[in-house]
């Protein structure tokens, strides 16, 4: 019996849906425990793809699919997604999607804040998906939010609507000059979710109790990475909620006990969307180059992704702060026919080395790369399936990756499709 924690170890968009996707095929159900639809995970079946933003990514293994407590749900998303994936032939009704009654609502004014603030803060903005995800969170913690419980509950979501939309739109207009928000249409709007999304709202904490009480296997879907979390991330440039492996129990209603193991995604180099910190990009050629091949375009947004190379203090950090008891690195194909690959092992600041990820944006600022430079390899690899088959010089990559994280490879990815993967060991095996 195991129960694993997906995690991305670096700022996001590790190759966690494809991962997520490839592992659920021994899973008996994925449950996403925190963000929202600023994720963007991809999957890629048979040359289709398939990016989803609210639906766990076992969704195409016709697996149980979760959305935990932990989730902030824009409903109107999740039921294009859900028409999107019945078109498809997928089997996405409440027998296989549930949702947690506990899950907060993204609102319309939530949408509109996000966007104001961002503009408000012109080059000093966070760079956020626009998707309402921080302000969500920031009535959810100030115990302001309206549940899915709520929402499926006409009268109550009327009040608890009527309790709070003046001072948005208070807000809204004097503060930052945006229209106002007409209570009638936001009920209009949101009962017709509710409608739809009735039959799916349950106590997930059960579902996952029973499963893990009849020995089935459940994978935890983090979204975002380690360097995003609230709390360990590059502060203030973070999204709202921990992304890190412990919140898959806050997030979900089970105890750690739950849990057998993490796997920390890890993209082969490093890529950044949005504003902050990132040690090891490259404003260069090479950068652009990396961007180019590796088609760094967020899911979600669209926009071009930062490259650099690979960071290996953000790694160790991130094996620590997730407890990693394997990695996938993803996105090997495309560091192919590079001259040298470098990793950096800690960064230079004021003539001393540090080995730690330093929580200062102050000290990050001023801090330099100090790199390995490792040669690189000319061969594609990406139809390569066995470790023993990659060329020398990328075995090596591995290897030191290995040995600078101190937790063992697991799964090797080469290419965007499900079966352009070598697994070393399978988690669930
Ligand atoms: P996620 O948010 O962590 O699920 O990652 P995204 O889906 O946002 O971004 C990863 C991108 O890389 C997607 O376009 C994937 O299809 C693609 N991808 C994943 N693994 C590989 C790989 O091994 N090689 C290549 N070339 N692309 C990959
Ligand atoms: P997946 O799950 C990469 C980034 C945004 C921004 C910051 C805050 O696909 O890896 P938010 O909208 O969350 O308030 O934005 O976090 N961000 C992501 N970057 N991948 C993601 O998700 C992200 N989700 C949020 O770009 O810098
Ligand atoms: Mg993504």
């Amino acid at each position: 019996m195991a129960n694993f924690v997906i995690v991305g170890t670096q700022w996001g968009d590790e190759g966690k849906g494809k991962i997520v996707d490839l592992l659920a095929e021994f899973a008996d159900c994925v449950v996403r425990f925190q963000g929202g639809n600023n994720a963007g995970h991809t999957m890629v079946v048979n040359g289709e793809e398939f990016i989803s933003h609210l639906v766990p990514s076992g969704i195409l293994q016709e697996k149980t699919c979760i959305i935990g407590n932990g989730v902030v749900v824009d409903p109107g998303v999740l039921v294009q997604e859900l028409d999107y994936l019945n078109n498809k032939g997928i089997d996405v009704g409440p027998g296989k999607l549930k949702i947690s009654e506990k899950a907060h609502v993204i609102m319309p004014y939530h949408k509109k804040i996000d966007h104001a603030r961002e503009e408000m803060k012109g080059d000093k903005k966070i760079g956020t998906t626009g998707r309402g995800i921080g302000p969500c969170y920031e009535d959810k913690a100030t115990r302001r939010g309206i549940r899915f419980i709520d929402l499926i509950d006409p009268e109550a979501f009327r009040e608890k609507l009527n309790a709070i939309i003046d001072e948005k739109n208070f807000y809204l207009s004097e503060f930052h000059s945006s229209k106002k928000l007409i209570i009638e249409n936001i009920i209009d709007e949101y009962t017709r979710y509710a409608q739809r999304l009735a039959p799916y709202v349950t106590n997930i904490s059960i579902v996952i109790d029973q499963a893990i009480r009849e020995n089935k296997q459940v994978l935890f879907e983090g979204a975002q990475g380690t360097h995003l979390d609230i709390d360990h991330g590059t502060y203030p440039y973070v999204t709202s909620s921990n992304t890190v492996s412990g919140n898959a129990c806050c997030g979900s209603g089970v105890g750690p006990k739950a849990i057998t193991g993490v796997t920390g995604i890890v993209k082969a180099y490093t890529t950044r969307v949005g504003q902050g910190p990132f040690p090891t990009e490259l404003l260069d050629e090479t950068g652009e180059n990396i961007q180019k091949k590796g088609a760094e375009f967020g899911a979600t947004t669209g926009r071009r992704r930062r490259c650099g190379w690979l960071d290996m203090v953000i790694l160790k950090n991130a094996a620590l702060l997730n407890s990693l008891t394997g990695l996938a690195i993803t996105k090997m194909d495309v560091l192919d026919g590079l001259e040298t690959v470098k990793i950096c092992t800690a960064y230079e600041y004021k003539g001393e080395l540090l080995r730690d990820f330093p929580a200062s944006l102050k000290v990050l600022a001023a801090c330099t790369p100090v790199y390995e430079t490792h040669p690189g390899w000319t061969e594609d690899i990406s139809s390569v399936r066995s470790i023993e088959n990659l060329p020398q010089n990328a075995k090596k990559y591995l290897r030191r990756i290995e040995e600078l994280c101190d937790v063992p490879i697991d799964i090797v990815s080469v290419g965007p499709q499900r079966d352009e993967t070598i697994v070393v060991r399978n988690p669930f095996a």
